[in-house]
C-alpha cells in the first residue's frame, strides 16, 4: 500500500530547499522558481564562552579539540546531526576532492577513521598522504581545521571496530567494492542478500572484515579553532608546528600559537 501522509501534517512540510514545487525528474531549474536565501542569517552566540581569547584557552590543540569535542558531544542530536561527521579532503594530480567521514577515535597522536583502502579516498591517500579535516558544529557556531599526514592504523584496530559493528554495516561495507562503478542497485542488493544467507548458514563471525577495508590515523601538523561571532568578526586561534610563521609564539608540547584575521 502506498504510504499516505495525513493532510495536516503534509501542510507543514516545507517545500524543499532551492524550489518552489516538488521537482520531478523532468523539471529542470528553468521551470522553478529559485528560493531567495540571500537573507538567511543566523545569530552566533556561544553562551559559555562568548569569544575564544588566548588567555582562557588551554595552550595545546589537542586538549582543546577534546575540550570542544566534549562539549558539543554532550549536546549532540543524534536525530539530527553526527558531531563526529568531518569533512575529508585529499588532493591528487591537483585535484582535490572532499567527502564525510566518521571520526571513530582520536588521541594526541591524530584521528582516526576507517573506509575502503581502494576506494577514492584511498587510492589518493596512498599516492599523496597529506590530508585535511573539517568538524563543523553549527550549534556552538565553531569548525576546526586539522592538517596533516595519514597513516594506516593498526589492523588489529580495524579488526577490534569492524568485530563492533552492527551486522547489517558490515554486510554493507563488505558488499562494496566502494568508488567502483556498479550496474544496479540490484547487483548490491544481491550481494548483500548472499552475505545475509553466509551469515544466517555461518554465523556472523563469517562476516569476516576484508582485507581492504581499515583505519586512518591523520597525524596533525596545524589546527585552526574557529568561533563564529555575530558581527563576522570572528576569533580564529591557529596551532602549527612551524616556528618560522608570521606572528607565532611558542606554547606546549612543540606547537605556535597564533590568532588570525577572519
Ligand atoms: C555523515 C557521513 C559519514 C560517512 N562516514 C563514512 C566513513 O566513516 N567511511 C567511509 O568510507 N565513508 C563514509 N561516508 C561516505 C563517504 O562520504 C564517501 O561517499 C565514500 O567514503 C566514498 O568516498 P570516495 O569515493 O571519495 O573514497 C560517510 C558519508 C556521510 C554523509
Amino acid at each position: 500500500m502506498a504510504l499516505r501522509l495525513a493532510p495536516s501534517l503534509f501542510q507543514k512540510i516545507p517545500p524543499p530547499i532551492g524550489f518552489a514545487s516538488v521537482p520531478t525528474a523532468t523539471t529542470t531549474m528553468s521551470d522553478t522558481t529559485p528560493l531567495d536565501f540571500h537573507s538567511w542569517r543566523r545569530e552566533y552566540k556561544n553562551g559559555e564562552s562568548p569569544y575564544l581569547l588566548e588567555e582562557n584557552i588551554v595552550h595545546n590543540p589537542t586538549t582543546l579539540f577534546d575540550q570542544w569535542f566534549r562539549n558539543v558531544a554532550a549536546q549532540r542530536d543524534l536525530m539530527f546531526e553526527e558531531v563526529n561527521a568531518v569533512a575529508l579532503s585529499t588532493c591528487c594530480n591537483n585535484r582535490p576532492s572532499t567527502r564525510m567521514v566518521l571520526l571513530k577515535s582520536y588521541c594526541p597522536e591524530g584521528f582516526v577513521f576507517y573506509t575502503n583502502y581502494t576506494s577514492r579516498k584511498g587510492r589518493e591517500l596512498e599516492q599523496n598522504p597529506n590530508a585535511c579535516m573539517l568538524f563543523f558544529w553549527p550549534k556552538v557556531h565553531r569548525q576546526i581545521r586539522v592538517e596533516g599526514r595519514v597513516e594506516k592504523a593498526p589492523v588489529v584496530w580495524a579488526e577490534k571496530y569492524w568485530n563492533s559493528r552492527p551486522l547489517a554495516a558490515r554486510i554493507g561495507s563488505k558488499a562494496s567494492d566502494q568508488s567502483r562503478p556498479v550496474d544496479s542497485r540490484q547487483v548490491l542488493e544481491g550481494r548483500k542478500n548472499e552475505l545475509e544467507r553466509l551469515a544466517e548458514d555461518q554465523g556472523e563471525a563469517a562476516i569476516t572484515k576484508p582485507e581492504m577495508w581499515g583505519g586512518y590515523i591523520l597525524k596533525p601538523e596545524y589546527f585552526e579553532f574557529w568561533q563564529g561571532q555575530s558581527n563576522r568578526l570572528h576569533d580564529r586561534i591557529v596551532f602549527t608546528r612551524s616556528a618560522e610563521e608570521e606572528g607565532v609564539k611558542k606554547v606546549e608540547d612543540g606547537w605556535f600559537m597564533k590568532r588570525i584575521c577572519p
